[in-house]
């Protein structure tokens, strides 16, 4: 049996801790491969809401086996605070399996992101000053703290103080801010060892043999294609491979056992954080768009940029992840409007391009080529199949579809499990 990826095909925030608890019923794993709490994954069933950051979305469907796989990045504390969270509200939180090589995310990454954004000033990225971006570098750099490592005293300790010897001196001498305690952290993180220990596991050979079994794993990406370290908005992105690739590498599961790719993507588009963004709407219409679709970060509460659907970058996630279906969510929002702007290409210094530009620059000067569909009025929020929805509603699914070039299987109406349209069964 197959393995599936998720991934979002804009800037986050498309709707994908909705889509994973869509499936949750239908599948036997569901896996985080990159990123860490700065994700906030909304599930709504029935009149709870849940806000997941680090685990993934399937630990609220009662069957599945949810798995923080080798590529993600665990701050243990939000860690226990997020399980204890869910075993208060009665969610059976036994079953999570924990990378022996996933990393840490370690007191001086949360200093470090915080003040290194405070000192680019105007330049900064708008992270969500969780640590995420000085952890990855460590890993890359081979100076990172992994989960196993909890369980060895005298290697955390060893790690740790070469880790101090460095980070204190950028801390003190660079930013101007008090080092940190080794004593302290050791004690911190040895007290966590417990606590994760009965979850830690080797999740790749588990997710292996659990497909060979005929079991079905579902990949469950978090951020989204244009916040992808290589292939988004660079330097406005995060530090991990929230594409397709970067599931692979991220779980230990190869290339060719995935045989489908669902693109998460909003019926607009919204973004948090700087860098470009085409469609951006500074009026009154962005402005509404936010309080239609409620868009407030998960995570930081920030306001989300909105703007209208952009198709060359949901061309470009098609291209990027090999995507194979989309899951359109958010088209509820757009009820009330007489005409729906969406951007077809852009104009980059007077030139017509079709595609995303080549260079960060062209993307910065890019402005939208809009075509305008027809709106409706209807609230949609009820509608249970495609030939509910209103005639325009439709084309305007129709036509989104054909601009993406890869087929809508879902419609979502609505934040509730039941609100969805699957027009193809997406597992
Ligand atoms: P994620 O990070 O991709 O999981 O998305 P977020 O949870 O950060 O943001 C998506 C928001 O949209 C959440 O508040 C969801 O409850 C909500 N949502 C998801 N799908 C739909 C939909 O089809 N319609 C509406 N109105 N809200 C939705
Ligand atoms: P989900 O999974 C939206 C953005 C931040 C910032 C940039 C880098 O809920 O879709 P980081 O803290 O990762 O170093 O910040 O990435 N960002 C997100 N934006 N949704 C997310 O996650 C995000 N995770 C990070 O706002 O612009
Ligand atoms: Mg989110």
């Amino acid at each position: 049996m197959p393995a599936i990826t998720l991934v979002g095909a804009q800037w986050g925030d498309e709707g994908k801790g909705k889509a994973t608890d869509l499936v949750g019923n239908r599948v036997d794993y569901v896996v985080r491969y990159q990123g860490g709490n700065n994700a906030g994954h909304t599930v709504v069933i029935g009149d709870q809401k849940y806000a997941l950051h680090l685990l993934p979305s399937g630990i609220l469907s009662p069957d599945v086996v949810p798995v923080i796989a080798n590529g993600v990045v665990i701050d243990p504390g939000v860690l226990f605070e997020e399980l204890r969270g869910l075993k208060e509200r009665g969610v059976n939180t036994e079953r999570l399996l924990i990378s022996a090589n996933a990393h840490l995310i370690m007191p001086y990454h949360r200093a470090l992101d915080k003040v290194s954004e405070r000192f680019l000033g105007k330049g900064r990225i708008g992270t969500t000053g969780r640590g995420i971006g000085p952890t990855y570098a460590d890993k890359i750099s081979r100076a990172g703290v992994r989960v196993q490592d909890m369980f060895d005293p005298k290697i955390l300790r060893k790690k740790l103080e070469l880790a101090l010897n460095d980070k204190n001196q950028i801390l003190t001498k660079v930013y101007n801010r008090r080092g940190l305690d080794l004593e302290q952290i050791l004690d911190e993180y040895l007290g966590y060892a417990d606590m994760l220990r009965p979850h830690v596991a080797d999740t790749g050979l588990v997710l292996n043999r659990a497909l060979d079994e005929g079991k079905t794993v579902y990949l469950e990406g978090s951020q989204g294609t244009l916040l992808d370290i290589d292939h988004g908005t660079y330097p406005f992105v995060t530090s991990s491979s929230p594409t397709s690739g970067g599931a692979c590498a991220g779980s230990g599961i190869g290339p060719t056992r995935i045989t489908k790719v669902v693109g998460i993507i909003k019926a607009y588009t919204t973004r948090v954080g700087s860098g470009p963004f085409p469609t951006e709407l500074l009026d009154e219409s962005g402005e509404w768009l936010r309080q239609q679709g409620h868009e407030y970060g998960v995570t930081t509460g920030r306001n989300r940029r909105c703007g209208w659907f952009d198709a060359p970058i949901a061309r470009y996630a098609t291209r990027v992840n090999g995507i194979t279906d989309f899951f359109l969510t958010k088209l509820d929002v757009l009820s009330g409007l007489e005409r729906i702007p969406v951007c077809v290409a852009y104009d980059v210094d007077g030139v017509r391009n079709d595609e995303i530009p080549m260079t960060q620059t062209e993307f910065h000067h890019a402005t939208p080529v809009y075509e305008y569909l027809d709106g409706w009025n209807e609230d949609i929020s009820h509608a249970r199949s495609f030939e509910e929805l209103p005639k325009n509603a439709q084309s305007y699914v129709r036509t989104l579809e054909e601009m993406a070039g890869a087929p809508i299987s879902a419609i979502g109406v609505g934040p509730g499990r039941d609100q969805t349209l699957e027009l193809r069964a997406l597992v």
